[in-house]
């Protein structure tokens, strides 16, 4: 999704702010632009396509000389993504430029009063209203501009804007979408995002909903919707410049996947003391977990199938019955909820726009809510009532994967809390269900080292036009994952099915030839899931099992074998998962994709 940068400082702006771009450039985008206040105004370049194209326009930022400006990269969605509807946007007098996140969604109705008043539009995109209403309402005081435009505006949004009268000053709003400022010394920056802030400094203020703020080299004054001053704590960031590279592999998503034994690590060790697990700031008491009546996990996309993976876990451990919903569908779907609901909100980012609206949504039918998010500071983690990060690090490649795992490793640590509180596992029990979620770690590595074969798997069936991905149980939570990790990054149609329901319908696209892809960790439903096999492979069927090290039901009928090590099968979903990111990643090399940013794709939904 879009992405926006700024800075004020005495470097030139150009080539800062296009560095800062291309580290949003993982958000997935279409168009990108760069303004900056010269000696002659406003200088303003935009390209369709990627930002290498804007560089080589610009000589590497070279051409455009001034130490003030804003930059943005283009998600389209009112308008193509054109040149003319690339961001930053001008005024019609040229003063005023703006980029913008976020969906204006009372445009229609501004658009239209602003022509009557004469000002003249050039783009498709909401957001031309914002510059033009800067500009109308300004009367030599931005601020109170800014002020009066944001007070117009309904949707979502976060803004950069610059002013010619004020050429070292840059202007910020936010409103349900992230804004995060820099803090320097003689400069200051803002983006949607830290990873553009992090090689320039550490110290970061995050802004609130419906606040403003001034930016000049020397300081940052924010204020909120009504202009009075807000005193807001400098946090330091803890991602560092590295984390947010390639490190030497191909992809970020290589390096993603191959961290993801130290991003597990990571989310559990911090919670572990002794035999106890410790929830970072809060505590869910015995009576708390007694008045809630059942819980509903939301989210989106892989979070969504964490979320159906760690059901299982909840559900067999804490006998509470547990729904997993969309959050698309949530929203909308009158739910019923009420205070004896938990809710678990299950995101990456923090900022997926239809799982903040379903949050809120819940929160306002009376549900307490918890949180697992990676992205500190987010705005899903500031809106529930606890937060358990995944600390997994930055996120880059479009398709997660340590996201995915390490928001797994803590559900599975809230579901062994949970049940412990409520007395529904025995010590012995709990201390060897513990023991095998801290095994993880060790065992995703050697999923990783012993899987030699992927990539000479990958070249089996790179060509073939779809994919089925089959599982029972904890399997079929895995067959999601698997199968969208695959149509993501590869384009492959890829199906994913509940094992048992073939005969109700895909067994009828079974064909000489088809793949099938199965996972078969899930022992107490082996026997039914190697039936499932023999009937696809009766129809002609190729298979490829993902099993435990020496399973021989499954390697006696599999074509090929996916090994894991042995873990207790509730929590396999973690471990099953990381050779099928690897078979997705070798069949998108195979055929030659953008592995990193998939077309129409983006890493952070921030609109509906
Ligand atoms: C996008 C990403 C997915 C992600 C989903 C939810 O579709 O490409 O990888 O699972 O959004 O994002 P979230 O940040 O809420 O986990």
């Amino acid at each position: 999704m879009c992405g926006i940068v700024g800075f004020t400082g005495k470097q030139q702006a150009a080539p800062l702010l296009l560095e800062g771009l291309k580290r949003l450039e993982y958000r997935g985008y279409d168009s990108a632009g760069i303004a900056v206040i010269g000696d002659a105004g406003i200088a303003v370049e935009k390209v369709s396509g990627r930002i290498d194209n804007l560089c080589e326009k610009t000589d590497n930022g070279k051409a455009i000389f001034g130490t003030t400006g804003i930059g943005h990269t283009r998600w389209a969605t009112h308008g193509a993504p054109t040149d003319l509807n690339a961001h930053p946007h001008l005024s019609n007098d040229g003063r005023f430029a703006v980029v913008h996140n976020g969906i204006i969604e009372n445009y229609a109705v501004l658009r239209e009063e602003l022509k009557a008043k004469g000002y003249r539009f050039l783009s498709e995109t909401d957001t031309e209203v914002v510059v033009h209403l800067v500009e109308m309402f300004y009367d030599g005081d931005l601020k109170s501009a800014v002020l009066k435009t944001v007070s117009r505006l309904e949707g979502s949004y976060a803004l950069g804007i610059l002013c010619t009268d004020q050429p070292d000053t840059l202007f910020v709003a936010r409103e349900h979408s992230p804004l995060i400022l820099g803090v320097g010394v003689g400069e200051n920056y803002f983006a949607s995002d830290v990873t553009a802030l992090v090689s320039y400094t550490k110290n970061a203020i995050y802004m609130d909903d419906g606040e403003i703020a001034e930016l000049t080299p020397q300081g940052i004054t924010v204020y909120d919707c009504r202009g009075r001053e807000v005193e807001k704590p400098v946090s330091r960031i803890t991602w560092d410049v590295e984390a947010a590279e390639k490190g030497g592999y191909d992809h970020f998503m290589l390096k993603e996947i191959m961290e993801q034994p130290q991003a597990v690590q990571a989310a559990l060790t911090p919670r572990i003391r002794g035999k106890d697990i410790v929830l970072d700031d809060f505590e869910l008491t015995a009576e708390d977990l007694r008045n809630i009546d059942k819980i509903v996990i939301t989210a989106c996309g892989s979070a969504y199938y964490a979320g159906c993976a760690g059901k299982y876990a909840i559900e067999e451990f804490c006998r509470i019955p547990v729904s997993v919903e969309l959050a698309s569908e949530l929203r909308y779907g009158n739910p019923i909820i009420d205070e004896h609901t938990l809710l678990i909100v299950v995101s990456q980012s923090g900022e997926t726009a239809d799982t903040i609206a379903a949050l809120k949504e819940c929160q306002r039918l009376g549900a307490k809510s918890v949180a697992i998010v990676n992205v500190v500071g987010s705005t899903i983690a500031k809106l529930a009532d606890h937060t358990l990060y995944t600390w997994a690090g930055p996120e880059i490649a479009v398709a997660t994967t340590k996201g995915y795992t390490t928001q797994l490793a803590v559900l599975y640590l809230f579901a062994l809390y949970a049940a412990r509180k409520l007395g529904r596992l025995e010590d012995a029990a709990y201390e060897a269900l513990l023991d095998e979620v801290l095994s993880l770690p060790q065992k995703m590595q050697q999923a990783i080292d012993k899987n030699h074969a992927l990539p000479a798997l990958a070249k089996k069936i790179h060509t073939f036009h779809s994919l089925f991905f089959i599982g029972r149980n904890t399997d079929w939570a895995v067959a999601l994952e698997a199968a969208l990790k695959m149509k993501e990054i590869s384009y492959i149609h890829a199906e994913s099915y509940a094992a048992g329901e073939l005969k109700h319908g895909t067994i009828a696209l079974i064909d000489e030839g088809q793949s099938v892809i199965a996972v078969c960790c899930n022992e107490r439903l082996l026997d039914k899931t190697v039936s499932n096999i023999l009937e696809m492979k009766a129809r002609g069927a190729k298979v490829i099992a993902v099993a435990f090290q020496g399973e021989r039901r499954v390697i006696a009928q599999a074509d090929d074998i996916i090994s894991i090590p042995h873990i207790e099968p509730i929590f396999s979903p973690a471990l099953a998962v990381v050779p099928l990111q690897l078979l997705a990643y070798y069949v998108a090399r195979e055929n030659g994709c953008d592995i990193d940013k998939p077309k129409n794709l983006a890493k952070s939904v921030t609109v509906e």
